[in-house]
């Protein structure tokens, strides 16, 4: 697990566009017994449960064991789970922030590769030891004034606690033309200072993901060769860069 002791000033998550197949998570030499732990933060209805689905569904498909921890109250991952069949493809475990440490060690233990924790849109006396023990957060921002602002608090937040993190902007509006929309390109302006840390790829809203996850599904299930699913392949692509180097 991280000890987010330093962090990284140069970040490659901004750098590569990834194309090309999808890859595998490598068992560095400090993960052999310990999952990947990816942590999703932000406001509420950011995306956050969405992508922990989809980064999920991808791994799933890579034949990596993921579990995600829903530690949110409304248990939106829990309830998408109950919606699929216990074919062990995508696990998922509802549990307090404060019991999360003792999960991942405990994913550990029964082989899972990978845990994504989807966190509460608020943070909590354990949002601190999460963020250290999550090798990569993840800060979801949507594309509005109002989701910026405390997108930008969450910025802030994880800076000081010198954790590795990036910034995604989700359920952003479509690309035309090679152009992302005007909103778009206003939000990078306002995420500027940290566009070392901001993934160059977006999120579009689609509705095959509502639609998808709406059945208990994955894009990777439903819409594998689609745009929605290779803008999350993408991502992956990215995350699983900086995860080997941050390490
Ligand atoms: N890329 C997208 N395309 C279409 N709909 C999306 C997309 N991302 C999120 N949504 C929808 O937006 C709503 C909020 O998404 P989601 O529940 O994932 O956010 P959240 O950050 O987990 O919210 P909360 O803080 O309440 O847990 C949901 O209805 C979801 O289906
Ligand atoms: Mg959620």
């Amino acid at each position: 697990m991280s000890a987010c002791v330093t962090q990284t000033t140069v970040s490659s998550i901004c750098q590569s566009p990834t194309k090309g197949p999808v890859a595998s998570m490598r068992r560095l030499p400090d993960k052999q017994n310990s999952p990947y732990v990816l942590s999703l933060l932000g406001k509420g209805g950011s995306s956050k449960s969405t992508t922990a689905i989809q980064l999920a569904g991808i791994a799933s498909t890579l034949r990596h064991r993921v579990l995600i921890l829903d530690t949110d109250p409304q248990q939106s991952v829990s309830r998408w789970r109950s919606l699929r069949p216990n074919d062990g493809a995508v696990s998922s475990h509802f549990c307090r922030p404060q019991d999360v440490a003792a999960r991942v060690a405990q994913a550990g233990k029964l082989g899972f590769e990978l845990v994504v924790i989807d966190n509460a849109p608020v943070r909590t006396e354990a949002s601190d030891s999460i963020a250290r023990l999550s090798d990569l957060s993840l800060i979801m921002v949507r594309p509005s004034m109002l989701d910026l602002v405390v997108g930008l608090d969450w910025i802030s937040w994880l800076n000081a606690t010198l954790c590795p993190f990036v910034v995604v902007v989700g359920a952003a509006p479509a690309i035309r033309q090679g152009m992302e929309a005007p909103f778009m390109r206003q939000t990078r302006v306002a995420l500027a200072a940290e566009a070392k840390r901001l993934w160059k790829g977006q999120i579009t809203f689609r509705h095959a993901i509502v639609e998808s996850v709406g059945m208990g599904a994955t894009l990777m299930e439903t819409d594998p060769a689609g745009p929605g699913a290779s803008e999350f392949c993408r991502l992956w692509n990215d995350l699983i860069a900086e995860l080997e180097r941050v390490k």
